[in-house]
């Protein structure tokens, strides 16, 4: 009965998930019209870039990447139209939990000590040229240019409080001090754009914005969307639409400029939006421990007596998840043994194993269906769906573990699309996975912003 009840609860008919692509649409309409990303409920972060990579960008840049789960640096030489990327080298590093938590300094020096391990091979940085870096930061961020986030908050279990109102770049620029690495966080700053001090008043900092088109992110983590848009963008003009299916939940599209207002004042249309909570791999996991919680107390899943470990929160990550959601083995096999490995409970009968794969089943599908519900809300937001504009192709660059790694779920978000977009439209919005897009993505961006003249680059 309580599996019924969540299936039931689970549950996203199509017309439901219409109705939330038109609610995601009608929430970033208002999110623009918000003065203040923090002021509405899905927080419309303009990226500040103007300009995305064409293709032309010549010379070495580096990009990093601090995303949800991993750390990233690249160094690409781009050669131009005439040979694209001449040469690609990056490394991969989880970044260590203890770092998480610690202080501010910790983990930019960890980023910095990264960095100039990898940069250790460039051997013109020893030779005192600076290097100009593109950096995705996948956390909330309010920018006032290119070159400047201040952290609004952690998320996906980051929680370094000194590190809150402060801005990234200074934070990373002075750990590479101390590093002695001679380089700039230069994806930032276009210097075409805010040649003067900040804009004294909001009138005059819209004013700047509105001469130019934007990138704007939607929802938390900013930057890993925007560099994916960047890094698909470059090997694909179709590409309208950049989506982060991790740990965290985000999407980077081009928004028109005259989309943001000259007036202020009018507020989001009220009700929850715990959307990405639903979604995302940092909290899957736990979704389905709570109800195997629930189970175990109310119907003896496991016995008489529940296990201790099942209390934990977060000790079922969304991998495992996706192990037991595809196990394939004839005796549910891989669901024994995670459920012994992570709560101790032994010889699970098929019942309770088909039972969790049930939940796993309940749980993944509802997310992967609202994760399409929400691309649909910002191709509608595009006017890509509906419209003649709609007959144009869309491509949609999606990144991040939980799309890359969890099939099913993948498979679930692709066809929701074509569910929701109707045959008139299911052909020209096309999903595809783009991995690790962000670090190339960052560091593109930063070519097509960068100071120096194309000899010494
Ligand atoms: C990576 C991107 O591929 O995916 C990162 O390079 C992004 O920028 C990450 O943050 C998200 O995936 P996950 O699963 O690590 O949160």
């Amino acid at each position: 009965e309580i599996v019924r009840q969540l299936e039931e609860a689970c549950a996203t008919p199509t017309e439901r998930l219409k109705q939330v692509a038109q609610a995601m649409a009608a929430e970033m309409h208002a999110g623009l019209l918000a003065a203040d990303a923090g002021g509405s409920k899905l927080r419309m972060l303009p990226s500040f870039v103007d300009k995305l990579p064409t293709g032309d960008e010549e010379g070495l840049f580096y990009g990093l990447d601090l995303g949800g789960t991993n750390f990233r640096v690249l160094r690409v030489q781009l050669g131009g139209k005439e040979r694209g990327i001449i040469e690609q080298e990056s490394k991969e590093v989880p970044i260590p939990p203890h770092l998480m938590f610690g202080s501010s300094d910790e983990l930019f020096d960890f980023i910095a000590i990264e960095l100039a391990d990898f940069a250790a091979k460039d051997c013109l940085i020893e030779g005192g040229r600076q290097r100009e870096i593109g950096f995705t930061f996948s956390f909330p961020m309010r920018q006032s240019s290119v070159s400047t986030g201040v952290l609004v908050k952690w998320t996906k279990g980051f929680s370094i409080d000194e590190t809150v109102g402060k801005d990234i770049s200074v934070e990373l620029t002075e750990a590479m001090e101390r590093q002695h690495l001679d380089m700039r966080v230069a994806a930032l700053v276009n210097p075409n754009i805010f040649p003067v001090d900040p804009p004294r008043t909001l009138v005059a900092f819209i004013h700047r914005i509105l001469r130019f088109k934007m990138h704007c992110a939607l929802e938390m983590q900013v930057n890993d969307a925007v560099g994916t848009l960047a890094g698909s963008r470059f090997y694909d003009k179709d590409v309208v639409l950049a989506v982060i299916l991790g740990t965290g939940t985000n999407a980077a599209y081009v928004e028109s400029s005259s989309a943001i207002p000259r007036c202020h004042g009018l507020q989001p249309q009220s009700g929850e939006m715990i959307f990405e909570k639903l979604i995302s791999g940092m909290y899957l996991g736990e979704l389905v421990r709570r109800v195997l919680l629930r189970l175990a107390e109310e119907a003896a899943l496991f016995g008489d007596t529940v296990p201790s470990k099942l209390e934990e929160p977060f000790i079922l990550t969304t991998p495992v998840v996706s192990a037991m959601n595809h196990d394939t083995t004839s005796n549910l096999g891989v669901v024994g043994s995670k459920l012994k490995e992570i709560f101790g409970v032994d010889g699970t009968s098929m019942d309770t194993r088909r039972m969790v794969v049930r939940i796993c089943d309940a749980i993944a599908e509802r997310a992967a269906r609202l994760a399409a519900a929400g691309i649909a809300g910002v191709l509608l937001k595009q006017g890509r769906v509906g419209s003649d504009d709609g007959k144009k192709k869309a491509v949609v660059a999606v990144d991040g573990g939980l799309f890359e790694h969890y099939s099913k779920f993948r498979r679930c978000v692709k066809s929701t699309l074509r569910e929701l977009l109707g045959e008139d439209d299911s052909e020209s919005a096309v999903i595809k996975l783009a991995n690790d897009g962000s670090s190339i993505g960052a560091a593109l961006v930063a070519a097509s912003h960068s100071h120096w003249p194309l000899m010494v680059r």
